[in-house]
């Protein structure tokens, strides 16, 4: 079993932030497997130059172009679109059990849809973070707000249902919490509340 921790759930869940905390917490490495898709996204090539695209490249967008620039709705969209090709998908997943390895057995936390399903099935604690869709549409409008996007509610809500649809529905890797993951509902939790629930859990399976 693998020291890995994969956190999956669907957009707007705060899987990111809580990600993020929880890595700094444990002394682990951490990898936003969202912000690699979002990358190729970015670079808007056809499917065969994305597939002939380097590692590096794809980890120099996301190193040297802002995440305001990312985390863009639309960004977001295109990315859904890209991880139903069988091919970026399997480009992907290796990407990120090669960047687990180089880590060299030192603890490591990822979120995405597929983490805990095919890229690290045997990972040491899989959390699935969630959130009713109405909640995870209003934090995610005020990120994109904060990030300068003139966006409405019902457009964000919208966008998250459709992502949310591409994400479970897509033939390959779909995002699906079954029995081997710990289910965090974090709609009427606070941020503090929701860490704490997945420090625990993870805890447990460190002993
Ligand atoms: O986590 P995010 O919203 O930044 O991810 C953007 C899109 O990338 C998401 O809608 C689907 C895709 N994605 C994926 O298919 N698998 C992952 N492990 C991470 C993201």
């Amino acid at each position: 079993m693998k020291r890995v921790i994969a956190i999956d759930g669907p957009a707007g869940s705060g899987k990111g932030t809580l990600a993020r905390k929880l890595a700094s917490h444990f002394g682990f490495m951490y990898l936003d497997t969202g912000k690699l898709y979002r990358a190729v996204a970015y670079l808007n090539k056809s499917i065969n130059e994305t597939l002939n695209l380097a590692a590096r490249e794809i980890f120099d967008v996301i190193t040297n172009i802002p995440d305001s620039d990312l985390r863009t709705a639309e960004i977001g969209q295109r990315a859904s679109e890209i991880a139903k090709n069988t091919e970026i998908r399997s480009k992907m997943t290796k990407i990120q059990r090669d960047f687990a390895e180089l880590q060299n057995g030192h603890g490591f936390v990822l979120d995405g849809r597929d983490i805990g399903t095919v890229v690290f099935p045997d990972a040491m604690c899989k959390l699935f973070i969630t959130a009713d869709l109405k909640i995870r549409a209003e934090r995610r409008l005020q990120d994109l707000r904060k990030n300068g996007e003139k966006i409405t509610y019902d457009e964000v809500l919208n966008q998250l249902a459709n992502r949310d649809y591409q994400d479970t529905h897509r033939e390959i890797a779909p995002l699906r919490c079954d029995e081997t993951y710990t289910l965090i509902d974090t709609t009427s939790k606070t941020e503090e509340e929701s860490f704490q629930e997945c420090v625990t859990e993870i805890s447990k399976k460190m002993l």
